[in-house]
């Protein structure tokens, strides 16, 4: 059994089985409402229900009293739909939109995917999620104060864990870490979302995304991100690396390209090693974008790498037309030790 739901005063519905709570279903269906515990504790979620009737499977939830019940307020992350709903609830549509938090984490998995990147998985308590918007970065809250910034590269709709992907650099106190010692199981403090890295939904202009290195990550996110969104505008996604062993996920933009017409997917390499036998593009990622795509006044184009990645490439799209305001990036720097 199913229902509709319409969020009041804009032309966003979606369906809600009937065992599934509100958040749940809105989110499978790419829109993000606030919340923050999706556990009935918090009272972030609490929206109206304007038309339609809500039960809650366990009872009324701590977070909201009689009185608010009576008057037509819910919790969106336990309320369970009996009909169609209208409800009222702010949409969650700019980071900041959603207060970062901070939070532990445990470290579920470490999947070594290259001699220097690891993919870290995190899991959160029980009782605790993470509202973020694609592309979004966590800081790590490492001992004497110092942080460490990394990317989400996982959508907001899969956020069974946080997903990172970490290079080892020579020295790095955190990378060091999860490199040399850091075990499955261990316990991190983090604080986000943060970051203004993150998908535009209502642009309908073709769009560039470029990853150096483990800058893929936030792009993966936001690529997942507008699949699950059913997106269909032209996406062509570069991935820029030293040698073929840095494409670390080579294939998951090559099946994004083949079981999507409106992706297509081109690895860069300014370094191939001898036995790579590499017969794809060559040279600086952004140089192959601006000889694909000579004009880019049309498109929107998101980046995400390391600042000589990120500046050359600026001054490169901007000189080929891209207006600055269509232009989304997310330099991330080594940090001192
Ligand atoms: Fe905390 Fe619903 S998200 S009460």
């Amino acid at each position: 059994m199913s229902y509709q739901v319409q969020i009041a005063d804009t032309d966003h519905q979606f369906e809600v089985e009937a065992d599934e709570s509100i958040i749940d279903a809105a989110m499978r269906a790419g829109l993000m409402l606030p919340y923050s515990c999706r556990s009935g504790t918090c009272g972030t979620c609490m929206g109206q229900v304007m038309e339609g009737q809500i039960h809650y499977p366990d009872g009324l939830p701590p977070a909201i009293d009689p009185d608010q019940d009576g008057e037509g307020k819910a919790l969106f992350c336990q309320a369970r739909a009996d009909s169609d709903l209208v409800i009222q609830v702010g949409e969650v549509r700019e980071a900041g939109d959603i207060q970062p938090q901070r939070l532990p984490a445990r470290v579920e998995r470490i999947e070594e995917c290259a001699p220097d990147v690891r993919r870290l998985f995190l899991k959160l308590p029980r009782d605790k999620r993470l509202p973020f918007l694609a592309g979004q970065y966590i800081d790590f809250l490492l001992r004497g104060g110092q942080r460490r910034s990394f990317s989400l590269a996982n959508a907001p709709h899969d956020d069974e864990w946080l997903e990172l992907h970490i290079r080892h650099l020579p020295g790095g106190v955190f990378s060091g870490h999860v490199f040399n010692d850091m075990k499955e199981g261990a316990l991190l403090r983090f604080e986000g979302p943060l970051g203004n890295f993150f998908l535009r939904e209502d642009s309908d202009r073709p769009m560039i995304l470029i990853g150096g290195g483990t800058g893929f990550g936030p792009i993966k996110g936001i690529v997942e991100h507008a699949l699950h969104l059913g997106v269909t505008r032209p996406m062509h996604v570069y991935w820029g690396a030293r040698a073929k062993v840095d494409l670390y996920l080579d294939e998951l933009p090559e099946r994004w390209a083949s079981e999507h017409a409106n992706i297509h997917y081109t690895p860069v390499l300014s370094e191939p090693a001898a036995d790579d036998q590499w017969s794809g593009a060559t040279g600086f990622v952004h140089e192959k974008v601006l000889a694909d795509h000579p004009d880019l006044s049309g498109h929107d184009v998101y980046m995400s790498g390391p600042p000589p990645m990120i500046n050359a490439a600026r001054e490169g799209f901007i000189a080929a037309g891209l207006p600055a305001d269509h232009l989304y990036y997310d330099s991330f720097e080594a940090a001192p030790e």
